[in-house]
């Protein structure tokens, strides 16, 4: 099966673990009827310096003709705001990538990195937050900026609202989810209500599925109260933005979530979420987790291909207990610091990783 994917490094630490992604999709290529074509479709903050546009009209092209997007990061410190940040949203809105799909995970031997007590972790943490990707404040349609007042307008369209729900939906029953959330502010924002009035709609259709709807502020608080009993959650697209970088804390690191920005069935975008990280770019010190598992994300979600996406998580899984990146590391007075857990850089963590999924597949 040969597979072409547009690579698109970006700035800060967004090209470092790119690099740790490519190498698991090198290992599967050696050991699988998998063959990659790569194709460089540069975009970002250096290349807006460089070119004057942070999306060149090539890459973007590029991009149309491939089966799939990695994305490492954008955005430099240098820049005023959002002049990098922007490219992502015209991929988004360009692809048409209405669905962003997020799974938090704790892994078992992180379990020391939660922040939170025992009792409010249980039996773990998986959930996976489904933010709507197209529209809400970042439709960016309407903004009217003058000295003394700026408006952004949220903007839902019914279109819009009821492909994500479906697909919240089809999402929870296809993993066996007892349970839904839907998060909105519908005890103010008409967008919200307009929402929740579709959710409920489109629940009947679902009835072997327990609907909850939480405004955002109180799921804020459910999120750190009772995670473990979290499933799947649907949301807008800036709600999703927010709650997901809180849940991401709770597995350990921002560094450990992947995302994918999908339109099913069409070219979709994966990427980890943690962004430019530009205080700790070129140091080495990255967790290329949250990319690693993007490609799980792309195998799964672009290629219908569950069986692999299951060992890169295993090989992680299996890699934390032998070394981590100092985001990740426990805490210097903790016992687990005493074994042999070694501190690795991102390379060595994408090696590790690298080399278990080897050895897995293998078997
Ligand atoms: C994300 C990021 C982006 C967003 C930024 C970089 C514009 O925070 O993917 O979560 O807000 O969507
Ligand atoms: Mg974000």
């Amino acid at each position: 099966m040969k597979k072409k994917i547009a690579i698109a490094r970006g700035d800060g630490i967004g090209p470092e673990v790119v690099v740790e992604g490519i190498k698991i999709l090198k290992i599967l290529e050696k050991f699988s009827d998998y063959q990659f074509d790569f194709v460089e479709t540069p975009l970002g903050g250096q290349v807006l310096k460089d070119t004057g546009t942070n999306l060149p009209q090539k890459s973007f092209d590029q991009m149309k003709e491939c089966d799939a997007i990695l994305f490492g990061a954008i955005g430099l410190p240098d820049l005023p705001l959002g002049a990098a940040e922007s490219a992502i949203s015209k991929i988004r809105h360009g692809l048409d990538l209405y669905v962003n799909l997020r799974p938090i995970k704790l892994f078992e031997s992180l379990r020391d990195k939660c922040p939170l007590k025992e009792e409010y972790i249980q039996d773990g943490i998986d959930m996976t937050i489904i933010r709507e990707n197209t529209e809400g404040l970042y439709a960016k349609k309407g903004a009217e900026v003058s000295d003394n007042t700026v408006i952004n307008k949220m903007i839902y369209t019914r279109k819009s609202v009821e492909r994500i729900i479906k697909f919240g939906f089809e999402y929870a029953k296809n993993k066996g989810h007892s349970e839904i959330i839907s998060v909105d502010k519908a005890n103010l924002l008409e967008c919200s209500q307009f929402w929740r009035e579709i959710y409920l709609e489109i629940g009947k259709d679902y009835q072997d599925i327990a609907q909850k709807n939480f405004y955002i502020d109180s799921f804020c608080q459910w999120l750190i109260r009772k995670p473990y009993s979290v499933q799947t959650v649907v949301t807008e697209n800036m709600f999703g933005d927010i709650i997901s970088d809180e849940a991401a804390y709770l597995i350990g690191s921002l560094g450990m979530v992947a995302s994918g920005n999908i339109n099913p069935g069409k070219v979709s975008m994966y990427e980890p979420i943690h962004g430019s990280a530009p205080d700790i770019a070129d140091k080495g010190i990255a967790n290329p987790i949250g990319m690693i598992l993007s490609i799980k994300l792309m195998l799964e979600e672009s290629f219908g291909e569950k069986t692999y996406g299951d060992l890169i998580e295993k090989a992680v899984e299996l890699s934390l207990e032998e070394g981590r990146t100092i985001d990740i590391l426990p805490h210097p007075k903790s016992d687990l610091r005493k074994g042999k857990l070694k501190t690795l850089n991102t390379n060595g963590m994408g090696d590790l990783i690298s080399q278990r999924f080897q050895t897995l597949l293998r078997k």
